[in-house]
This record gives structure tokens, sequence and C-alpha cells, in this order.
């Protein structure tokens, strides 16, 4: 027997009203805030996500699904959606309309990790990103937007993390200090550590490893090197936040695991959070679309892990309601009412009412047991009778009340819903 492999799931029907919760409140939001679909391919050229993400990062070194084609190009399965984004807007000349042009996906995203609680090899994301624009304003108005996103959707217990992590002019002096920090105690730390403070150095802030705690913590911190413009620019963003009264806390340890991120940076994660709690994260990525070809062109964005969300929907029992039921299950005894069954389904439905057809001629009382699984809200019950008074015995699943409705009344009747 095969299974999906390792780090997937099946999402079966039981499960698809909290998805299709998410994806409403996800698409309210977008229209509320003006930002436009945008679906890009599963894979892409996988040049474009190195050049994006980073030589040196986990999703790039470990974590991408790479393959050649009969062609011989090599391609990624997407491990994230910025950066197919951002082709997009190049590719096909939205850098001409007017800035910033705001868009927005829900996205299946591949990365090779080890899979336990809340992650997953195959996930999905709702991510929205705005191009083209510097003004801190936005900055504000995109983690506004993801904080009413949780909001929206009726989640609590959640904090929002803020930190600016510089410039290129800033950056470089503020990874020499921080390398200072760390030079003479690498022995200390975790082997993945040792390799961060060669390749990534930001990254050793990330480290969740006991080993390495102390040193994050005590590190030298990003803020205390931003240049004037990113100060300024920090300190506008922070002024806007409290402006809408949003309940930020700054984190200096907040560095993302990507690494075309600049300036703002920001996560939303459980104020009791775990290792691997993040339910979204986001911020300013100021050179990536030069990086790939463009004109220099200011953007910032956010993305949420949609497992991540549904998992904590239903660990706060928030209420989701149920997707539609059938409205009417349409049973019959005998052939010649079997007949007759066919032509009220397909009038039903014509008429724009559910209805499940009873198929493979099983006993009344199986089919009125398949009509209760199906949560059908009725039963129409057709026998020799019913053929012959061209009427149906209307069954109501949930009182068990029936009543005798002919054919003229029963659509009238079915659909009006009380
Ligand atoms: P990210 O932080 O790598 O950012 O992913 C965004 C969210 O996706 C995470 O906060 C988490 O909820 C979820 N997630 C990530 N990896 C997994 C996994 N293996 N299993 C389940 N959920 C996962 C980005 O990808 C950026 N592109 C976000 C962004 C958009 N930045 C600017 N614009």
């Amino acid at each position: 027997m095969y299974k999906a492999p390792r780090g997937t799931s099946d999402i079966l029907p039981g499960e698809q009203r909290y998805w299709r919760y998410v994806e409403q409140k996800a698409a309210v939001l977008c229209q509320l805030y003006g930002y436009q679909r945008l679906d890009t391919p599963v894979f892409e050229d996988v040049g474009l996500f190195t050049r994006s993400i980073g030589e040196s990062t986990d999703i790039v070194t470990k974590e991408m699904y790479i393959f050649n084609d009969r062609s011989g190009n090599t391609l990624a399965l997407r491990p994230e959606g910025t950066a197919p984004v951002c082709r997009a807007y190049l590719e096909h000349g939205l850098d001409n309309l007017p800035q910033p042009v705001k868009l927005y996906y829900l996205a299946a995203i591949f990365r090779y990790e080890r899979p336990q609680a809340g992650r997953y090899r195959q996930h999905y994301q709702f991510g929205f990103e705005a191009i083209g624009e510097a003004d801190p304003a936005l900055d504000a108005e995109v983690i506004q937007m993801a904080w009413q996103f949780f909001q929206s959707l009726g989640i609590t217990g959640l904090a929002l993390y803020l930190n600016s992590i510089g410039c290129k002019a800033c950056r470089p002096l503020y990874l020499e200090g921080l390398k200072r920090h760390y030079s003479g105690h690498l022995a200390g730390l975790c082997p993945d550590c040792r390799l961060r403070f060669e390749r990534n150095p930001l990254r050793l802030l990330d480290c969740k490893k006991p080993a390495c705690y102390g040193m994050a913590e005590a590190a030298p911190r990003s803020l205390d090197y931003l240049c004037p413009q990113c100060e300024e620019h920090f300190e506008a963003v922070q002024a806007y936040l409290n402006a809408s009264k949003l309940p930020f806390e700054l984190n200096h340890r907040l560095v993302r695991g990507l690494d075309y991120y600049t300036r703002t940076v920001f996560e939303v994660q459980p104020s009791q959070g775990g290792a691997q709690s993040a339910l979204g994260g986001g911020g300013r990525y100021d050179d990536l679309i030069e990086e790939l070809g463009g004109r220099p062109t200011p953007a910032i964005g956010f993305a949420a892990g949609m497992e991540r969300v549904v998992l904590s929907l239903k660990q706060q029992k928030v209420p989701v309601s149920n997707l539609p039921c059938p409205r009417v299950f349409v049973a019959y005894v005998g052939r010649e009412a079997k007949l007759e069954a066919v032509k009220i389904a397909a009038a039903l439905r014509r008429d724009g009412v559910s209805a499940i057809m009873a198929t493979g001629d099983r006993s009344l009382k199986a089919q009125l047991r398949q009509a209760n699984s199906l949560n059908a809200d009725y039963t129409a019950i057709i026998g020799e009778e019913e053929v012959k008074r061209q009427a149906v015995t209307l069954r109501n699943m949930i009182t068990g009340e029936q009543q005798s409705v002919s054919l003229a009344q029963l659509q009238e009747l079915l659909l009006v819903r009380e």
C-alpha cells in the first residue's frame, strides 16, 4: 500500500471547512486592503531561488526539491512565494503600473525539512507583497494587515515581534560587531552555529539550541548599528504602528531565514511560543527586484503558514461553520420509483437545489442511513404509491417528521431555507 510521502498530508473532506474558512478570510482581507491575486507556477528555474533566498541559507543548501526536466533545465519546486511574485512583476512589466503594486497568493510550498508538528515538506502559504514603495507607512500597513488576518480568524494569544536589520550600507558593520562578539567563543557553539559564523552570521541570533542561547541573548543589536536613514525609517514605522494601536514588541533576535530582507522584519508567534511556532513572518526586501535584474525597487510582504493557522483554530476551538450539506437525498423503492427518482433529482439540481440520488437498489433503511451520514436536510422517499400520486414522502432528517409533498410543490419547498 502506498502512503502519502513523509511530511505531506491529505486534507480530507472533514477538514476542508477550516481551509475554506481561512481562504475566505484571506480573500476578504485582500479585498479590504486592495491586493489582487497572482498565481505563479509550482516550479521555477532554480536560479531564481538561489539568487533571492541566498546561497548559504538552510532553504537553498538543504531544503529545495531540485530536478532536471527532460530538456536539461534545472528547476525547483517553489520553496517560498516572494521570489516568484517578483519574477512575475518584472516579466509582465508590472513595474510600469502606478506603484506600489499589491499582490497576494495562496500557494503550495515545498521544503525538505525534518517533519514534526507544524513543520511539513509540503505546506501552504497565504502571502501578500506590496512592491514599488519605500514609505514606512506601507511597512505599518502591511504589518497591520498581517495582524488583522489573525484577528479576523478569531485566533488569540499572539505576539507581534518587530526588528530592523538595516541595509546594504549599515549591515556589514553590524555583522562585524556580531562576529567580534562570537569570536573566541566558537568552541561552545553548536556545529550549525560554527558554520553560520563563517557563512551567515545574522542567523546566529536565531539558534534555538540551549548552548547558543546565552551568546545570542547577549549579542549586539542591529538597532544599535542602523545608519541614519534606516533609523529614521524604523522610527517612522513604529510611530505609524503606535498610531494604529498595534501591540508590537521589539525583538533584537528576530532575523528571519531568508537573505533578501532589509530594514523592517516581523513575525507573528503565539505569546507562549515553541521552536516551530511562527504563524507568519515577513519584512522589507528593498534590493531583491534589482538583484533579479529590475530597476531599484523597494518592497515589503508577509506570508502565513496555513497548516499552523488551521492547527491554532482547532487548538483554540474557534467555531468554524460546516460546509453546506446536501439539501435533499432522493431515495426510492422499486424500479418504477427509481426512474421517477432520477427525473426528480435532475429537476431539483436544474433549479439549484443540491440533491444526492441514491444508487444501488439498497433497502430504504440503508438509504436513510446514507442520507444521515451525508447530513442531508431532507430525504425525498419515492415508492409505488408516490409514483401513482405524483408526490414524494418528504422526511425532515433532524425532526424525523414526514409529509406528503406533490412534485409541483417540492422544488419550491426545498428552495426556501428556514
Ligand atoms: P517564512 O517565514 O519562511 O517566510 O514562511 C512563512 C510562514 O510559513 C512561516 O511563518 C510558517 O508559518 C510557514 N512555514 C514555513 N515553513 C513551513 C513548514 N515547513 N511547514 C509548515 N509551515 C511552514 C517566507 O517564506 C517569506 N516568503 C515570507 C515573506 C513574504 N516575506 C516577504 N514576503
